[in-house]
């Protein structure tokens, strides 16, 4: 967890640190800091709570430097007060540090130091970091040297950036955290995610594990942690800083529901061709999964309904599939062998669950594939494959667009294997190509006539808030009721339709409404389950199109268009995605930042 960055050129650094800490901000803002070289030594702001409250007192404080480093925290160790937020530094402020990651051996690396006279004044594993360095530096090695040995004693995960009193230069290392350079004429940048500094390039270099790089005003050199030079290819990313930005939006979350169609089409682009017919998912060639037996889905959260959605489609398909939370990966996986396909689904591609459950699955001899949106993540690096979902950066820590995305690459995805598995006959997917091709779409016309803001508005009072579907309408009902608790704060709860009987109806009431989410497959049933509720005095909002019986029957109607029950909880998702975030618009919630959530969680 917990956001980095630094920075190296002319000028003042603080304006850019600032920024790049508030791009970073959905890693965590429980507090935030900088550091700068300010000509006689390193000066260091930092305190609890959000880059805002950071930007307040430094306008009261002069601080001033070309070269500094900043943080953005997400609490693992010790509470998030001002002594434990980052940079860290040794007691003689010689050296400040920033990290993001678990130094595992900290209590043995303290207990160390702490003997030999280094005084600690925080409760984080980070301090061991900075103490380090300056025992090396005390031993009289030079500050690379004393760097790179304090790196070496680090065990856990990490991604470091350091800096060292008197001198114009950044030192960083990758282990198991992200960090990413970015480069622009004369100036440099290091940090866990590319939005941070978008603004200035978009030319980057993703670092790997065991990387140690050095930033000057010259460059950037890379090396492994000895000191060897090793190549690593520049890329430009294509996400422009207004696409990092809020746009006309009042908040991320509304911003990137609007954006699912660009997404979406994006997702789809170039993988299908519905006038052959056909999918061509070009990432994978025919036959690449010939002789998997069983496929196995491995995720959190919103990516845990994704990969709900995809382990139900693969099932329909013939493909034995099963969707496991990854953090139970380890103590209840079914049994894994060279015929199993595991897919660990991660937007973010560093949930740390998520990473868990597929090392497990690369070590216990599975093929692997990722399905993530971020190129260079973890997981994408691990996985013996990747396809990327391409849904741009997502800053509401509330998933929404990536969600759909996610959703829609795994039906292409389960396409293929369903093919090479059973026969190029196995999924039929005639009816569903043109529907594919037309989703952004439908999308779009859903979000220009939504009534989710006066539903929302309708059902303000109540208690409780639930979700029921069936089939492709489960795992939506799961996530629409997970999107309502995340950022309304209010008890909401997911259903497959069938189950409300066997126990979840005792707590219907008038003030419970049931949203009922309607796909096309057995939606008698599905009316039948929320008539049920209806007639214990619960008002039904049906999700359905106009001419479903669903919409005569219930209290309120959201539309969908008509569709393939394969896709259609899609645009039901679109729905509720509106419904939350209008609900937790009328209660004043912090909607983009959700309380004691983050965006990326990198410990298990
Ligand atoms: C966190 C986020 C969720 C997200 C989950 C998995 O809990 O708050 O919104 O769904 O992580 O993230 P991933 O990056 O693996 O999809």
């Amino acid at each position: 967890m917990c956001g980095i960055i630094g920075r190296v050129g002319d000028g003042n650094a603080i304006e850019t640190l600032l920024t790049g800490l508030e791009n970073l901000e959905y890693r965590g803002y429980d507090s935030a800091g900088v550091a700068v070289q300010n000509g006689s030594g390193i000066a260091v702001q930092k305190r609890s709570g959000k880059v805002e409250e950071l930007k307040e007192t430094i306008a009261d404080r002069s601080l001033d430097g070309a070269v500094g480093i900043g943080h953005t925290r997400w609490s693992t160790h010790g509470p998030p007060t001002d002594e434990n937020a980052h940079p860290h530094t040794d007691g003689t402020q010689d050296v400040a540090v920033v990290h993001n990651g678990i130094i595992e051996n900290y209590a043995e690396l303290k207990a160390r130091l702490a003997k030999r006279g280094y005084e600690f004044t925080s409760d984080t594993d980070t301090e061991v970091i900075p103490h380090l360095i300056q025992y090396y530096l005390d031993e009289g090695y030079e500050n690379e040297t004393a760097f790179r040995r304090a790196i070496d004693e680090l065990e856990g995960s990490y991604a470091v950036t350091a800096m060292c009193s008197g001198e114009h230069v950044l030192y960083a290392a990758r282990q198991g955290s992200p960090l990413v350079v970015g480069m622009e004429d004369g100036e440099y940048f290091l940090a866990s995610d590319v939005p941070a500094f978008l603004e200035y390039t978009e030319t980057v270099v993703y670092l790997e594990d065991g990387d140690v790089v050095i930033v000057d005003e010259e460059g950037v050199e890379f090396t492994d942690l000895e000191g060897n030079p090793i190549a690593r290819e520049s890329e430009t990313v294509d996400w422009d800083p207004e696409q990092a930005g809020k746009g006309e939006f009042d908040h991320f979350m509304l911003k990137e529901i609007h954006e699912q169609p660009t997404a979406l089409a994006q997702a789809i682009e170039g993988r299908i061709d519905p006038e052959n017919g056909r999918i061509a998912l070009s990432d994978f060639d025919p036959g690449t999964f010939e002789g998997i037996e069983a496929v196995q889905l491995v995720a959190c959260g919103t990516s845990y309904h994704a990969a709900l959605y995809g382990s139900l489609f693969l099932n329909q398909a013939g493909v034995r599939s099963t969707a496991l939370l990854a953090n139970e990966y380890s103590v209840a996986a079914p049994p894994i062998d060279e015929n199993t396909l595991v897919i660990a689904v991660t937007q973010s591609g560093e949930t740390a669950d998520t990473l868990n459950a597929l090392r497990r699955a690369n070590r216990e001899g599975a093929n692997t594939v990722t399905v993530s949106n971020v190129v260079g993540s973890t997981a994408a690096r691990e996985a013996d494959d990747a396809l990327f979902i391409r849904a741009g950066p997502e800053i509401g820590v509330a998933a929404t667009k990536t969600f759909s995305s996610q959703a829609v690459m795994l039906t292409l995805l389960g396409d293929r294997i369903a093919r090479d598995v059973r026969g190029e006959s196995a999924a039929d997917l005639e009816s569903l190509l043109p529907e594919l091709a037309s989703i952004p779409d439908r999308v779009e016309r859903v979000l220009e006539t939504s009534t989710a803001d006066r539903i929302a508005q309708r059902y303000e009072d109540s208690e409780s808030y639930f979700f029921i579907g069936r089939g492709l309408g489960f795992p939506v009902a799961l996530e629409g009721a997970l999107k309502f608790k995340e950022i309304t704060y209010e008890h909401a709860e997911g259903f497959a339709s069938g189950e409300l009987k066997h126990g979840p109806l005792a707590l219907v009431t008038p003030k419970t409404p049931v949203f009922a989410i309607f796909t096309g497959d057995e939606d008698e049933k599905t009316l039948k389950n929320a008539e049920e509720a209806q007639t214990r005095g619960a008002p039904v909002v049906a999700v359905c199109p106009d001419d479903h019986r669903a919409a005569d029957v219930a209290d309120e109607h959201l539309w969908i268009p008509n569709t393939e029950p394969d896709l259609a909880g899609l645009l039901a998702n679109v729905q509720l995605q509106l419904v939350s975030y209008h609900a937790a618009d009328l209660l004043d919630r912090p909607i983009d930042k959700p309380r004691n959530l983050a965006k990326s969680v990198t410990v298990e």
